[in-house]
């Protein structure tokens, strides 16, 4: 199965606690080419954990749309891609995710020691569903464990459709730099497409990594989770070369219309509040402010005085 062609080069990153349904379709009213649900437990899947199978809703507007599953058993992963596989476009395995909870039961990055189990389960779920299936890793385990390459070349053998590399170590978290060198002799070295990831915080980043690194597309996180109009800003500067400043009043209200009609509860609503509330002028004494506000109203009133 061929990877869909996606109307954007710029891909929404699967994030736990804030990919929710309303944040998706925001992030593809704005542009974003993919979007994919936040990682979710493949044994929680095939036990038919209510609040798992909640996570895997699609608004009608996510078309592509991905599902990223992590789980290292085989028979359970395979599992839980039949079940989700008649509602998504792509099965995206998580083998990044540097977590204890997850990789004490050896899935997300712990899975960069396996590449052999990586590509098992690849060919396995490519075998079992008729859809397109995704990997997203980081560069290895640590700075002595750098495997991307290897990783990338053995997913492809497997039969993946793409492949996402968040260059940063597993060991890394957060710290230091992306390494997009290393992202750039992945596309060199595979056929499939490959989705660049790590530090694109602006448009102007966006096109200098997309031109260097030749990648085909690349994932925003953590800049879409503080401003999702990333995406109408990336394709204006893409056709113009200038963009305009994100309204983040307008953005939450849009927010909040996706999150009453999918029925986002209070507290998640608040934690996107407070994350695009991030880059403000009087951001900690705003932040202060939304910590008291105990429903809805009150969120309103205070983006309503947004600077
Ligand atoms: C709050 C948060 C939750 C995340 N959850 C996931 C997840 O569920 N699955 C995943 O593959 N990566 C997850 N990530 C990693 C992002 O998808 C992405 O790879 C990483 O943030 C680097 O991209 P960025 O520099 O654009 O933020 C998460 C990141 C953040 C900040």
């Amino acid at each position: 199965m061929t990877f869909p062609k996606l109307s954007s080069r710029a891909i929404l990153a699967p994030m736990a606690g804030v990919t929710d349904i309303a944040f998706r379709a925001l992030a593809r009213k704005f542009g974003a080419g993919l979007t994919y649900t936040e990682f979710v437990s493949s044994a929680a899947i095939v036990r038919e954990n209510k609040t798992t199978l909640r996570m895997t809703q699609i608004d009608s507007s996510e078309k592509p749309v991905g599902v990223q599953l992590f789980g290292s058993n085989v028979q359970e992963v395979v599992q839980a891609a039949k079940i989700v596989a008649e509602r998504f476009d792509i099965i995206d395995l998580n083998c990044g995710c540097p977590a204890y909870k997850v990789i004490k039961t050896g899935a997300g990055s712990d899975m960069l020691k396996n590449p052999e189990l990586i590509g098992k389960l690849v060919s396995k779920i490519v075998g079992a569903v008729d859809k397109a299936v995704t990997v997203k890793i980081r560069s290895g385990i640590d700075e002595q464990q750098i495997n991307a390459l290897e990783v990338a070349k053995i997913v492809e053998d497997a039969g993946a459709s793409a492949i996402t590399i968040h260059a940063r170590t597993a060991e890394q978290g957060y710290a230091d730099e992306a390494d997009w060198e290393l992202i750039k002799k992945i596309k060199e070295s595979v056929n499939i497409p490959v989705i660049g990831n790590g530090d694109i915080h602006r448009p102007e980043i966006f096109e200098q990594r997309l031109k260097e690194s030749g990648v085909d597309y690349i994932m925003i996180g953590r800049a879409a989770m503080t401003n999702p109009y990333i995406f109408k800003q990336i394709e204006d500067y893409s056709k113009t070369e200038v963009y305009q400043k994100v309204d983040k009043t307008k953005i939450f209200q849009e927010y909040l219309e996706l999150a009453e009609k999918h029925k986002i509860p209070f507290l998640a609503v608040k934690h996107h509040a407070v994350q695009f509330s991030k880059g403000i002028k009087s951001g900690s004494t705003f932040r202060t402010n939304l910590m008291r506000c105990h429903d809805i109203e009150c969120l309103k009133k205070l983006f309503s005085y947004f600077p």
